[in-house]
């Protein structure tokens, strides 16, 4: 979890990698049917490009498919969801249905200024979707993934004026959620400084994690 631009896509990516995890992003599982066309990508894309959150009926559906489908050994690393009470109750209920629980939140910050700096310079790849920054994380030739060649473009909610909508969404409505799960027995929330770069962001991450893997 964690504001828009704090680094939640990038370390998830990384963590889903080194501990065979699959690698559950909302918003990426949202663009990839806003991008298709369908009637539903165009419904989450008003709302998307607005900087509002998709409605829980919708989002809802849509995770428990993705969740469902997944078989990675490690299990599954949730990016973006839950980002509403309501959304962390009803998947409450359905690993608890399975069996099963939410042992661990990671919760990466940064301040807005900095978050602002990473959305508006964010760029990513049409073909395979890795990310980049034009300061951060430029690509060996400017303006082309280094894998595929193919122009970098920016996702349309990555203006200024959107990623000012989303923080003031996130502070709303996502927050509370952390909240939701700070003190449950049995899940550990663990707070990431997500100002570091990008594999300072990691090594702490790991670390915290190794720290709860050495209590359980
Ligand atoms: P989503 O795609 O989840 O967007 P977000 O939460 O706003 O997060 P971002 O993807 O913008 O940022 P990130 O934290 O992953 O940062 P990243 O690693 O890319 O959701 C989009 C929309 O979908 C929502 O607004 C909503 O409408 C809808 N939605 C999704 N889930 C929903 C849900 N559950 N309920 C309802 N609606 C939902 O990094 C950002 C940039 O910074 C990159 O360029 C990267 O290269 C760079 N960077 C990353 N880390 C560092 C670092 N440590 N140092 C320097 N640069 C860095």
């Amino acid at each position: 979890m964690g504001p828009p631009g704090a680094g939640k896509g990038t370390q998830a990516k990384r963590l889903a990698e080194k501990f065979d995890m699959a690698h559950l992003s909302s918003g990426d599982i949202f663009r990839a049917e806003k991008t298709g066309g369908s009637v539903l990508g165009r419904e989450m894309a008003r709302y998307m490009d607005a900087g509002e959150l998709v409605p829980d009926e919708i989002v809802i559906g849509v995770m428990t498919r993705a969740i469902t489908k997944s078989k990675a050994p490690g299990g599954f690393l949730l990016d973006g969801f839950p980002r509403t009470v309501a959304q962390a109750r009803v998947l409450d209920e359905q690993l608890s249905a399975a069996g099963a629980a939410l042992d661990v939140v990671v919760v990466i910050n940064a301040e807005d200024e900095l978050i602002v700096e990473r959305i508006t310079g964010r760029r990513s790849c049409p073909d395979c979707g890795k990310v980049y920054h034009v300061k951060f994380m430029p690509p060996k030739r400017k303006g082309l993934c280094d894998a595929c060649g193919v122009e970098l473009v920016q996702r349309d909610d990555d203006s200024e004026a959107v990623v000012r909508q989303r923080l003031e969404t996130y502070r709303r409505q996502t927050e509370p959620v952390i909240a939701y799960y700070r003190g449950r027995p049995g899940c550990e929330v663990l707070d990431i400084d997500g100002g570091a770069n990008v594999d300072e962001v990691t090594a702490l991450t790991v670390e915290a994690l190794d720290g709860v893997k050495a209590k359980a």
